[in-house]
């Protein structure tokens, strides 16, 4: 598509140190590649810094061109490969700016940015971009560039040994023409320079992209339009492979025992007591192939033995694999892999039990190989399907592939196959606990404001609704609340799935999600809330809020800084004040939603995965902590205990479910520091003792009783919980009690304080049970009451991941 009128664009990129800024002037009219006229830069080396300077810089380049963020057209954003933290905050803000000022994003390679920021230096001839991928590694990239412009030479960004790199890049035939550049000179130079390569790099201060490099980039490839639809929830970082974590799992789980881990010989009943997906491991293979078996019984397809699953998860195997498995109570019901072949995943099988067809679970399955495959660089992926086999057909096509040719008689005479492709991401259903990318809200972006009446305008004037964005953790949570404390949206989309094969959260692959999901979870709020008022008029534009809230900290640097930077962007692009929450104090204020008129002074006790604390709350924002755990939190116990026991991730639920029929005295676990007469807590002892209590027991041939060990491991935390509780209240003449955190989601403990603390005259309040796990609504109304007060942040506020109360 040809660019035809002038846009103005807003160019960043912080993959690097380099903090790339430029606001420019695109001319389409009559050329394939529009003219770049650049109207300011704020170009600038930062380390580690983006996320403070970011906005700060852009304001000031758009008022060095006399502009506004208003006037701006789209939004550029260098895609990296670079720094993962840096990627994700240049792209975190470029989704914030886009979707705040509704205008479309548009990505670019930062390595592109950087051969055509050699192009504006006047370089000429081969240059080689060597930029820095950390632990000894370099994305190479090679391109041509003349006075028209860059051309790559290479297909696809990848990441290399540096040595490899060098190694390859000398032995060229026309390694005498190659000139260096990148940052990774800066760290690997030596290595370069000993390959003889460094006589011809270029100067030291190219070595970086720059906004402008961003600017050109686009327009070489046809302007914004020509990148993608321009919506922000489709732009993505550029992946090169996947974390260490995911990488070392997936090996581990390939050749290990079976994933769910049976240290106790007992768990099996547990095993996924409802539907888990997790990658095949050598334990499934023997019921994956008595699967295939069933399904494709007289089929043309031919099912998979258990020695071809094998082979599949052998280290050995040419090109990269990925198989999901799904399983329900310890059953194996579903399986799809895939192999990577150059940018295509061809999909090698897919297979659900006949009775358990039509749930959605061959396209979660599909969802996850494709979605690895998109790690691993893919863009399409393949498959053959029997031109007879119609549901299947059906289901691919939904998932947008297409029919893209025809092999006669390939599954015998007679007996053809249909070859469809599609591009990734697949098109999935979405919804807010899909946490795949997905190219199911593929729409018109940018939309038109909303049209209001004039009665619909004074509503929203009068209802001030402040959207607040959680993303500390592994949710990445969306509210939107107005002046009254009325909840007007409140959306959640989880990770479960994803760390559950861990057995825990996996910092990298948090952040990555909520990179992925960010614009889709503000989306629905948006349009959540629009429904909740009665408008028809379409979703909330940003521009219709009040103001933007943000969980600052504690929690995950990774994961917070996705919310910070996207929070910051979509407020700066909406021109909005910025509101920065306390994510403990959120906790706490999870109490409102259920008792607005709680009033301070009163004891508070906090139990979430990371925190176990008891506060004196002697007025709003005046918190005494009376005392914190030791060791590990008390969620953090529930986690470990169910690890141990096999039992998945989180513990809580799990645990607790058992508990429910079990006797919390059957075993006489420890009650560490029940009287140590001060407000302390330590866990970790118990954990071991039930660790111990465990092996023990299994070692003696034993069958443990599940219930009644949950029921005695839950009985041993709330009673020191109760106990100091009480001590504090007691101490303080408080008469009001309130409870927070993850844990207070939990039956047992909610109604032993309401009974032991009620029967004591205390008034007891609980936050609503979904408002104790993580969550927007209790941010939301914590941003709420700052809002009120005028009490906002500066953009250039960062994540604190060791935020206290
Ligand atoms: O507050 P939260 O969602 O995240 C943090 O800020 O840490 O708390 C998560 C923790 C997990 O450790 C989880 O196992 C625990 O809360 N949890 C529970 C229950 N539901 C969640 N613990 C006990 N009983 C529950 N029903
Ligand atoms: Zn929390």
């Amino acid at each position: 598509m040809v660019m035809s009128k002038r846009m103005r664009v807003a160019a960043i990129d912080t993959s690097t140190d380099m903090l790339a800024i430029c606001v420019a002037e695109l001319d389409g009219a009559g050329a394939a590649v529009p003219a770049v006229r650049v109207l300011a830069s704020g170009d600038h080396l930062c380390r580690r810094h983006a996320n403070v300077e970011l906005i700060g810089s852009l304001d000031a380049a758009l008022a060095a061109a006399g502009l506004a963020l208003g006037d701006i057209d789209a939004v550029l954003v260098g895609r990296g490969p670079g720094s993962f933290t840096g990627v994700r905050i240049g792209i975190s803000t470029a989704k914030g700016l886009a979707r705040g000022a509704m205008v479309p994003l548009a990505g670019v390679s930062t390595l592109d940015a950087t051969a055509w920021r050699a192009w504006c230096a006047g370089a000429r001839g081969l240059v080689a971009v060597a930029a820095d991928a950390m632990r000894g590694e370099v994305y190479p990239a090679l391109y041509r560039i003349e006075d028209a412009g860059v051309t790559r030479l290479f297909e696809r960004e990848q990441v290399v040994k540096a040595a490899d790199a060098a190694a390859a890049w000398a032995a060229r035939p026309d390694a005498e023409e190659l000139q260096l550049t990148g940052d990774g000179l800066v760290r690997y130079g030596k290595l370069f320079h000993e390959a003889g390569l460094m006589e011809h790099a270029l100067e030291r201060d190219l070595w970086w992209p720059t906004g402008e490099g961003i600017v050109r980039a686009a327009a070489a490839a046809g302007g914004p339009a020509a990148l993608g639809d321009g919506d922000p929830a489709l732009v993505l970082p550029i992946y090169t492979r996947l974390s260490d974590a995911e990488e070392n799992e997936r090996k581990r789980l390939g050749l290990a025992e079976s994933p769910s881990a049976q240290a106790t010989g007992v768990a099996d009943e547990l095993a996924g007591r409802h539907l888990q997906y997790r990658p095949l491991g050598a334990a499934d293979a023997e019921a994956a192939a008595a699967l295939e078996a069933a399904c494709f019984a007289g089929a043309a397809h031919t099912p998979w033995t258990a020695a071809q699953f094998l082979e599949e998860l052998s280290p050995a195997a040419a090109v990269p694999r990925s198989w999901w498995v799904a399983h329900d109570d310890g059953e194996l019901i579903g399986i799809a892999g895939g192999m990577i072949v150059d940018c295509d995943v061809q999909i090698l099988d897919v297979a659900v039990a006949p009775a358990r067809r039509r749930a959605g679970i061959a396209r979660r399955l599909l969802a996850h190989v494709s979605y690895d495959a998109q790690m691993l660089g893919c863009t399409t992926a393949s498959l053959e399907v029997e031109a007879g086999n119609e549901p299947a057909r059906r289901l691919y096509a939904a998932l947008g592939f297409t029919e893209a040719g025809v092999r006669r008689n390939y599954y015998g005479p007679g007996a053809d196959a249909v070859v469809m492709t599609a591009p990734l991401p697949l098109v999935l259903p979405v919804d807010a606990a899909s946490p795949e990318p997905t190219a199911a809200v593929r729409r018109a972006w940018p939309q038109p404001a909303p049209a209001r009446t004039p009665d619909e305008q004074a509503e929203l004037a009068r209802r001030r609704p402040v959207l607040a964005i959680e993303s500390s953790c592994d949710e990445t949570a969306v509210a939107i609340i107005d002046a009254e404390g009325r909840l007007l949206a409140n959306k959640v989309s989880t990770q479960i799935d994803f760390h559950a094969r861990f057995g825990g959260v996996v910092p990298e692959i948090a952040s990555r999600k909520h990179v992925e999901v960010i614009v889709g979870v503000v989306d629905e709020a948006l349009e959540e809330a629009a429904t909740t008022l009665g408008m028809t008029g379409g979703a909330l534009a940003p521009a219709e809020l009040a103001a933007v809230g943000v969980t600052q900290g504690p929690g995950l640097v990774g994961a917070l800084v996705v919310g910070v930077a996207f929070a910051k962007g979509l407020a700066y692009g909406a021109a909005k004040p910025l509101i920065t929450v306390n994510h403990l104090e959120g906790h706490l204020f999870a109490n409102l939603l259920a008792q607005p008129d709680l009033k301070p002074p009163f004891i508070f006790t906090l139990v979430s995965g990371g925190h176990t604390m008891l506060v004196h709350v002697r007025a709003w924002g005046d918190y005494e902590v009376l005392g914190e755990t030791l060791d590990d939190a008390v969620g953090e116990a529930f986690d470990k205990v169910a690890k141990a026991l096999g039992l998945g991730y989180p513990g809580g639920p799990v645990i607790s479910r058992l508990a429910e029929e079990g006797d919390p005295q059957a075993i006489a676990f420890p009650r560490a520091m029940m009287h140590s007469h001060d407000y302390r807590f330590s866990l970790s002892g118990l954990k071991t003792a039930v660790v111990t209590y465990i092996e023990q027991e299994t070692a003696a041939g034993r069958t443990i009783h599940l219930p009644d060990l949950a029921a005695s491991f839950e009985a041993a935390v709330f009673d020191v919980q109760f106990k100091k509780a009480w001590d504090a209240l007691k101490q303080t003449g408080a008469r009001e009690y309130c409870l927070g955190g993850g844990v207070a989601a939990n039956p047992h403990l909610r109604q032993m304080l309401v009974d032991k603390l009620g029967r004591r005259g205390v008034r007891v309040t609980l936050p609503p049970r979904d408002a104790c796990t993580d969550n927007a609504a209790m941010i939301a109304e914590v941003a709420r009451r700052k809002f009120a007060e005028g009490d906002f942040s500066d953009f250039s506020v960062d994540a604190d991941p060791n935020m206290t109360l």
